[in-house]
């Protein structure tokens, strides 16, 4: 949708809203309702009126079930917490629900209604949840909605008046896996941060905690009878820095003892969030190796991993004692964790070692299996009879569909859909966390403006879109997608604050992916709601992403003057610029209508919720710019020359190529990579160069995809800067030129794994278009 039309059907969705939302008299004050529930209900009717909520509401169950009781409590401990009353849960006598009162009705709705559902009614004399104790929690979820944004505050608020608006809900989840994974094996995070995540879980009323406690770079759970996991297996010597070659040379470590697991494990219970936690294996094992080696195939030694990526040293699949290292290790952990599903990773286990190990090849001629990929399946099947044993189920990433899917295991769908559908197809459980999607380690805005990520782009809306139930899958095949989940994994965020930033709001649209019936999922409707859950979040400290102004770009070319514009994310915020290069505040110029600016000017720009929450500070580099002479002696041969580079250990930055031997060259019609990919080395590098026509004089917006890094150059300026080893991301860059021709040169480089080269130029009336051959020439 173009932004113009996209803000005007916003804007007539907000005149909906507020069409809907109830006008009140409550003696001189007009009371407008503003219901923002996420996710959003199954079925929400809005009623006209509202009950005020006040020291002398009672709050009553309709029967002595301590559960009911306990999800009562709990809504009480917050509301008096923020109120200052000190309302208390009683059991209601008589047979009518009393004037301002809140019950709660123990009701067992499993039959029709599913263990997770409830139903809210609330009209001018009192409020009624009815569901089953899990259900109620979600009730209250809701209720905590219906209420100011403030309830959510942890300090105590006067001057609120504490309305309830009219409205009658019938909800159940769409699907009963909601899952939120964190991954502490590559950064740790403290007992406190893990609840909190599980409060971020449980208020979306989700209700899966993903805890990947294994990884290469650290062991993360006590585990009593092998002390070494943790003593050894928890410390690395030091971390990789960014994504260089250099590691910091810290020490890094700690682990979650079993006494911090209960408690973490008990709280998520009574938020009636399930811990499934996850013991990586075959792979991702080389921390509990470098403690105890002589599960390996080759005894070692070796180092818990100070690099990220993973190890091709991974438990032996040929030696017995393995298997009875990792039941006794599962043993602890299923006295830990109560989940049906215990997560076995699966994932990334490179075969290396198996194919040269003696007892592992033994064991796959004993067992009469084809290759390495059975011998996996061998492997994780042998775990999960010993899990099925003991009455549990298994879940793991879609590897373990290669080599034959074990009897009874639950497959997580990473890498895209397919193994997903194939899951369902064999009738096996599935969960969807396809990267593209759910992986919310990818980044958020333009690399340029966000804090080191993985790679990726993955903004809330992408998120929104995704749709959890395949096209492929029949309707009898449906039922065996049990639900959605996202992953958070952590080589790049270090500290809880940036977990924060990294899960929300990204969070706020899994959970109505997860919850929320298909059709009444709408993004322009939870990006309006998002307005007032922004609040929320704010009152609960949590440091989520602010959605980024619009328009303002880190670096803006211009060649006599150009529009600055700023488009707020938020409702209600106000924005404020400094044109001097000064740090701006709400002293600094408030922010009425676009404006132009004639010369080089440093525009920094901060925006502030109607409750004072502050956004981080943004800068704009508006720069003028003579447009750059063209050449003045033509070059007519068509398409473009190319140095070609191939090297052994892999790189980092394109300038290593300058200190290179090129193995050949030649030319090329455009930037395409000259060799076909059966003959392509797995590491190479390639320097393009040649002159490009450029049409007429302006500002063009040249970017460059690709896959590891790259540097465009024009007219011996550099104008993007992809470089670095990463997975395939766009980068762009602006410059002034005439009209004609102008030198371009393209450094690029592959560094293993998957390759892409794409270039793309536009000037701001054209469309953006790949860079084609009959503008190059050399
Ligand atoms: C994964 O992301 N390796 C499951
Ligand atoms: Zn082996």
């Amino acid at each position: 949708m173009k932004p113009l039309f996209r803000n005007i059907s916003r804007l007539f969705i907000l005149f909906l809203v507020i069409t809907l939302m109830i006008g009140c008299e409550d003696k001189d004050d007009k009371v407008i309702f503003d219901i923002s529930i996420i996710p959003q209900p199954q079925e929400l009717t809005i009623e006209n009126g509202y009950l005020k909520l006040d020291k002398n509401t009672k709050i009553l169950t309709d029967s002595d079930n301590h559960k009911v009781a306990d999800i009562a409590n709990y809504f009480v401990r917050q509301f008096n917490s923020v109120s200052g009353y000190s309302l208390s849960v009683s059991v209601m006598t008589g047979d009518t629900t009393p004037k301002n009162a809140i019950l709660f009705i123990d009701k067992n709705i499993e039959s029709s209604f599913g263990k997770e559902g409830y139903t809210l009614k609330s009209n001018k004399n009192n409020i009624v949840l009815s569901g089953s104790p899990h259900g109620l929690f979600y009730a209250v979820q809701t209720l905590f909605q219906l209420l100011p944004v403030e309830i959510y505050s942890s300090k105590n608020i006067k001057n609120t008046n504490w309305y309830v608006p009219s409205v009658s809900i019938k909800d159940q989840p769409r699907f009963k896996w909601r899952g939120m994974h964190l991954d502490v094996g590559r950064h740790m995070f403290p007992v406190s941060f893990i609840k909190k995540y599980i409060d971020y879980i449980a208020m979306h009323k989700m209700n899966i905690f993903h805890w990947h406690l294994t990884e290469d770079q650290g062991w993360r759970i006590e585990i009593k009878k092998y002390p070494r996991l943790t003593k050894i297996g928890a410390w690395r010597k030091g971390t990789q820095i960014e994504k260089t070659n250099k590691i910091d040379n810290q020490r890094y470590g700690g682990y979650y003892t079993q006494e911090e697991i209960r408690e973490i494990v008990t709280y998520a219970g009574e938020k009636f969030v399930t811990v499934v936690p996850e013991i990586e294996l075959p792979g991702h094992s080389i921390a509990a190796l470098t403690a105890y080696p002589e599960f390996s195939c080759t005894g070692g030694s070796f180092e818990v991993r100070t690099k990220w990526g993973n190890s091709n040293n991974i438990y032996c699949a040929g030696n017995d004692s393995v298997f009875s290292f990792l039941e006794n290790i599962l043993t602890e952990v299923l006295e830990l964790f109560p989940s049906k599903y215990i997560h076995i990773g699966g994932d990334e286990a490179p075969k290396t070692r198996w194919e040269e190990c003696v007892k592992c090849q033994e064991r796959i001629k004993n067992e009469g299996l084809k290759d390495e990929q059975e011998l996996q399946s061998y492997f994780i099947s042998r775990i999960e009879k010993f899990l099925n044993s003991k009455g549990r189920q298994i879940i793991g990433w879609d590897e373990i569909l290669e080599g034959g899917l074990a009897p009874n295991a639950a497959v997580m769908s990473w890498r895209g859909i397919e193994g997903g559908i194939s899951a369902a197809k064999l009738k096996h459980n599935v969960v969807m966390t396809p990267t593209d999607y759910l992986y919310f380690d990818y980044y958020q805005g333009k690399p340029e403006n966000e804090p080191l990520a993985i790679g990726g782009f993955l903004p809330i809306e992408k998120v929104y879109s995704y749709e959890p139930i395949p096209e492929e899958l029949s309707i009898n095949e449906q039922q065996y997608i049990m639900g959605v989940q996202a992953n958070q994994w952590t080589e790049y965020i270090a500290t809880p604050e940036l977990v924060e930033y990294m899960t929300l709001p990204r969070l706020c649209a899994l959970s109505e992916i997860a919850w929320s019936p298909k059709h009444r999922r709408n993004l322009d409707n939870f990006l309006l709601k998002m307005n007032t859950h922004y609040e929320r979040l704010n009152e609960l400290g949590v440091n989520y992403r602010w959605p980024r102004l619009e328009g303002l770009n880190s670096k803006n070319i211009f060649i006599e003057k150009i529009k600055v514009e700023f488009i707020s994310k938020q409702k209600g915020t106000k924005i404020y610029y400094t044109l001097d290069g000064t740090t701006p505040s709400n002293n600094s110029t408030l922010y009425t209508k676009s404006f132009t600016v004639s010369k080089t000017t440093s525009i920094n720009v901060i925006e502030y919720s109607s409750k004072g929450k502050s956004s981080p500070i943004y800068n704009g580099q508006y720069i003028k710019q003579k447009p750059i002479e063209a050449v003045t002696t033509k070059s007519s041969q068509k398409g473009l020359i190319f140095e070609f580079f191939e090297f052994e250990k892999p790189i980092n930055y394109t300038n290593k190529l300058l200190d290179m031997q090129a193995s050949f060259n030649g030319k090329v019609k455009k930037f395409i990579i000259p060799i076909e990919d059966e003959k392509l080395p797995e590491k190479f590098g390639l320097i393009y160069k040649g002159f490009i026509t450029i049409p007429a004089d302006g500002v063009y917006t040249f970017s460059i995809l690709s896959n590891d890094g790259s540097k465009l150059y024009i007219a011996d300026q550099l104008v993007v800067d992809n470089d670095g080893q990463h997975g395939a991301f766009e980068k762009e860059g602006e410059i002034a030129l005439k009209a004609g021709q102008h030198k371009i040169q393209l450094d690029y480089f592959q560094a293993g794994g998957g390759k892409a080269l794409k270039v793309y130029f536009q000037n701001k009336k054209s469309e953006k278009i790949e860079i084609s051959e009959n503008i190059l020439n050399y």
